[in-house]
Parts: C-alpha cells; structure tokens; sequence
C-alpha cells in the first residue's frame, strides 16, 4: 500500500535474491550473484482503496466493505448449473484434489479461526477429516502425513513466519500444499502447490475483519468444490451456493444496525472482562469476536464454545461478567438457550446474536442483535459482523488507537 503512490510495477524478490536500482534501470542477481531475468508484474489495487474515504478508521471502513468484498470474492466463481463452485487457481491440482482424505488447515490469528469454520464446513460437506492448528505450533509438532493428506494454509498477507515455515515443512514432505490470501505475489502464493485470491483489495487496519469474512466466503465455495468431487449432491451445492449470493445484501441488513450497536457498546464499555459464546460453526465467530475486542479495546475476553462453559468457566459468570452469546436459529440453538439461562441465572449481563424474528430470546438476553436468516452453514458470514462493530465501538468510545493498536503488527514476519 505504501508504494501504490509512487508506482503499481513491481519485481518481486526472493529470499538472498538483490537488486541493483539506478534512475536508468535495474538489475535483480540470485544469491549466489548471477543475474536473472525477473518478470515485472502490475499490482491492480487502486490508490483509492488504501484511503479512509471519509470514515474515521480504516477499521470501520473495511468492516462497512464487506458487501461488495464479498461479491469481489465470489465473482465468477459460482456454477449454479451445476451447483458448484469454479475456483481458477485449484485447477491444476484438480485431480490430486479428488485423492484428498485429510486436511490440516494451518494458520495464525484471525485467519485460524476461518480456518476453524473451515473445518466445520470441509468435514460436513465434503466429508474430509479436518484438522486445525496454530501454525506455530505445527512446525514443532511431528504431524502425520500420508499420500492422501494436504495442507491448507490461509493468511491475508501471504508473509506470516509462522504459516510460511508450516507450509515449507509440509513442501519438504513432499504434501500438496494450498493457500487463501489476499496479497498477490506473495510469499504464501509463491511457495503453495495452488491457491485461491480473497481480491478484496488492502486491508489496512491491524485487527482483520473484510479478510476474515472474504476468507469464510471462500472455504465456502471450497468445501461445494470438494464436496461435489465427493458426496455433495448437485441439488445441495446449488442450494448453498444460491444463498451465497444473498450474503452481501444480507450483511447490508446487519450494518445498518451501526447505531444500535454502539448503543450497546457505550453501556458496556466500562467492563473489565468479556466472555464470548458460541457453538458448532459459530463457536470459531465467539473466539474471533474475544480475540477482536482484546486487540483493539485491551479488555479481556475470552471465546469459548457454549457446551464447554460448565466445564469450568463458568465459575467467572457474575454480575461484572458479561457474555455475548451467538445463538442464530441453527442445530443447535436448544442447547445455547440453555446455556444461556444457566448465565442468566447467575445475573451476568447477555447480549445475543439472533436470527430475526426471534422473540423468545428477549426474556433472557438482555440486549439483543439480529442478523437475517440463513443456512446454518453461512450464519458466521453474518455473525461475524456485530462482533467487528461491537469491538470497534468500544475501542472508539474508549478513544483508543484502532487501526494501530499497541504491541500489535499487521503482519508477523519474525517468529
Ligand atoms: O496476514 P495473516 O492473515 O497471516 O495474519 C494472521 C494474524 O497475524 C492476524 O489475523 C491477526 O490475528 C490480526 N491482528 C487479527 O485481527
């Protein structure tokens, strides 16, 4: 973003290679001093989309992106014909593709928790054994691999140490290796067997959201792509797909609800704790909304899934302990209700996430948020989006430093 002013053609370089750049020309040599031909490329991301655009924080403008990054990501991509998604950069690995019967999805941050919705979406449509992991815990553990095994790697930057080095093991052993990120020519992109684009232009501030949900979006049409090289029939493939259309204007709906959620925000912005509860394909939207309100607002929070809170957390729940809970009319929302009572009998503070029309959840949350219906499997597209603008107006209430939080780095390119 930083160049885009002075140029969009660049030369990208690899790890040891240098460049020797006068005003008459450049000369690129590997690291060994030979010089070598490197192609220029042109970066398609505009000036405009790296500025604030009248918002007050980058953060607020990319979250109120999200409709047309959505469809920025889905363009082109769906076959409704043949209920199936056309996902360009896969094709050349299609056939290795249909072997695939495990999947580790590896990834840091924001982006391991799309790759948590991943894992929900892999297993329930294509019926792949998933496994998630923190991508610097995956270079030290001694995974196991077989012919049948990939390895999916997401990252918005394409520069993180710890999801590169994970993906560099993963090429050593010989696994097909995928990528999601946004940054064309990237490391991630250069090192991974194939891979897809999110095409949703800079994002700039620290906490991630328009990634996180263009992310969400393309495990989507990845899981139909998989699922219908497997189980997923053509009628179900369409039927997801066909609602994929409806997300963008759907998320319209929630962002006009700015103004109550910060509403909202403004009475519980003095807490000192947060908890964040979910379940089944919103229990990775519950540990993004903890981790998105620690990082920019500073106060603690913790994510956890709904069915695990009797296990232990819990014994926190009191009056000063409130809890966002995200219990959309989905599978399992019977069970959220009633972990929702069990809060709500200790007099700690509820705000829920729910679907429209549902009334029965006023009597025991005491503020409540609605996003529109959906399938359950695309509900984290909507959830995800009341977590970023609640997170975002208490730390704008608290006047704190949004797009640059402290201690924090947009990417982690040391370990
Ligand atoms: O560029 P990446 O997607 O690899 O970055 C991963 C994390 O560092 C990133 O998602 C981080 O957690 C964000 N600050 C979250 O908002």
């Amino acid at each position: 973003s930083a160049m885009l002013v002075h140029t969009r053609s660049v030369i990208y370089l690899n790890d040891g290679e240098l460049a020797d750049i006068r005003p008459d020309g450049v000369q690129v040599f590997s690291a060994d001093s030979v010089e070598i031909r490197k192609a220029q490329q042109e970066i398609d991301w505009d000036i405009t989309s790296a500025e604030k655009n009248g918002y007050e924080h980058y953060m607020l403008k990319e979250i109120f992106e999200q409709p047309s990054t959505i469809e920025n990501s889905i363009r082109g991509r769906i076959i409704e014909d043949t209920g199936n998604a056309k996902l360009g950069g896969l094709e050349k690995v299609k056939s290795e593709l249909r072997r695939v019967e495990k999947m580790k999805i590896v990834a840091c941050g924001t982006a391991r928790h799309a790759g948590l919705v991943g894992q929900y979406l892999f297993e329930e449509l294509a019926g792949i054994a998933t496994e998630v992991d923190y991508a610097s815990e995956f270079r030290y553990r001694k995974s196991v691999w077989d012919d049948r095994s990939a390895v999916l790697a997401i990252s918005q930057s394409g520069e993180t140490a710890d999801t590169l080095a994970a993906i560099r093991e993963a090429n050593e052993k010989g696994v097909i290796t995928l990528g999601i990120t946004n940054a064309v020519g990237s490391t991630l992109s250069r090192e991974t067997s194939a891979g897809v684009y999110n095409h949703i232009g800079p994002e700039i501030s620290v906490a991630s959201s328009k990634a996180f949900t263009s992310q969400l979006a393309i495990l989507v049409l990845m899981a139909v792509n998989f699922g219908r090289m497997r189980q997923l029939s053509l009628i179900e493939g369409r039927n997801i797909l066909q609602e994929v259309h409806n997300i963008p204007d759907k998320i319209q709906k929630i962002l006009q609800q700015n103004d109550h959620i910060r509403d909202i925000a403004s009475r519980y912005r003095d807490y000192s704790n947060f908890g964040f509860l979910g379940r089944k394909y919103n229990y990775p939207i519950a540990i993004e909304g903890a981790l998105k309100l620690k990082e920019i607002s500073y106060i603690h929070s913790e994510g956890y899934p709904s069915g695990e809170l009797k296990h232990g957390s819990i014994a926190l729940i009191d009056p000063e302990f409130p809890s966002m809970f995200i219990a959309p009319n989905d599978s399992v929302y019977d069970k959220n209700i009633s972990n929702m009572e069990e809060i709500a009998s200790r007099k700690g503070r509820i705000i829920a996430v729910a679907t429209e029309g549902n009334e029965e959840i006023t009597r025991i949350a005491d503020d409540v948020i609605y996003i529109p219906d959906t399938l359950e499997c695309l509900t984290p597209l909507l959830t995800a989006i009341p977590m970023q603008l609640f997170a975002y107006h208490v730390a704008a209430l608290k006047g704190l430093d949004i797009d640059q939080p402290r201690n924090l780095a947009k990417s982690v390119t040391v370990e």
